[in-house]
């Protein structure tokens, strides 16, 4: 995809982000489900968040694309090409995304519509952020189709979301998600769904869309293999708090933090008993003190 009509860009991050907070009102009173939570990203960079379950990696992603629940309370700061994007209007956030970040989520069939051809989802979502004809946003779509390595697109554009593999419907939610040219891409378990194989093939692809758009992209997964494959730097998150920050290399060869060394530990190995296969608590439970994590 062309990624040279954006203008000049300011020499600073992509995105940078400054003590972010997410909390919720619960009957229980307010829970934090991120806190303390400090980052940058540069163009053409990937940031891995990995943590387990509920360790608030998808809430610190739609903390960023702009689409929490109301009741959730943002705090902190997020600068996007240098423009805070907390506490922006509805409408503003709405031309933010597709146009300048953009997410690809984990199941493509929820976030599909079922009633509508693909083609009609691409195009529609590049109308969105794209002032040009039905028939121009449909050239764009058959690119964006061949570009995710879609056979046939062609014929393949007017179909509905049932007639394509599961590895392929990723492959439309990609070509929606890049087909305006976005600075950021989040990509939150994009492959979690999908066999190894496939998965293999859809983190190639990405990768290799990356490097031709130049693209910041954060790559969140509970799977330590596949972020050491895609991130130059990694956030190991645990309950809402960055524990542990560095370049993916540091990170893998030398965990400092007990948790981070737990969920390395927690990867079943070939000659591991199946019968006792650990949890991340068995390894421990530390008392988290947030580290300061910047990484860039
Ligand atoms: N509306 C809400 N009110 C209160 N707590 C919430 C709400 N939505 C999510 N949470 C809590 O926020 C925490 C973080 O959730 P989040 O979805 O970010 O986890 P995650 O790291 O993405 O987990 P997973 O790997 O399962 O996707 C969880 O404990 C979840 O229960
Ligand atoms: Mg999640």
């Amino acid at each position: 995809m062309r990624h040279d009509q954006k203008g000049s860009i300011p020499a600073n991050h992509l995105l940078a982000v400054t003590g972010l907070g997410v909390r919720f009102p619960t009957p229980k009173g307010p829970v934090d489900v991120v806190k303390d939570l400090s980052f940058t990203l540069d163009r053409g960079q990937t940031l891995g968040i990995v943590g387990e379950s509920g360790s608030g990696k998808s809430m610190t992603s739609l903390a960023i694309m702009g689409l929490l629940p109301k009741d959730a309370k943002v705090t902190g700061s997020i600068l996007l090409n240098g423009s805070q994007t907390v506490d922006r209007s509805d409408a503003e956030l709405r031309k933010l995304r597709g146009d300048s970040m953009a997410m690809v989520f984990q199941d493509p069939l929820s976030s599909l519509n079922p009633y509508y051809t693909v083609g009609l989802q691409i195009t529609e979502a590049y109308r969105a952020h794209r002032n040009v004809s039905r028939r121009a946003a449909r050239a764009v779509a058959l690119e964006a189709m061949a570009q995710v390595q879609i056979k046939d697109p062609q014929l393949r554009i007017d179909q509905y979301p049932h007639q394509f593999s599961g590895g392929m419907r990723q492959r439309i939610m990609i070509a929606i998600a890049l087909c305006c040219e976005p600075d950021l891409i989040i990509a939150d378990e994009p492959t979690t769904a999908l066999d190894v194989t496939v998965q293999a093939q859809i983190l190639a692809l990405m990768a290799d869309l990356q490097k031709e758009t130049g693209a910041g992209m954060i790559f969140i997964t509970h799977d330590l293999a596949v972020v050491s494959q895609v991130a130059q730097n990694v956030i190991v998150m645990n309950t809402g708090r960055p524990v542990e920050s560095g370049t993916t290399e540091q990170i893998f060869s030398a965990p400092a933090h007990p948790y981070t060394r737990a969920l390395l530990n927690a990867i079943p190995r070939l000659d591991d008993d199946l019968e006792e296969l650990k949890m991340v608590q068995e390894f421990t439970r530390p008392k988290v003190t947030p580290a300061a994590v910047t990484t860039s």
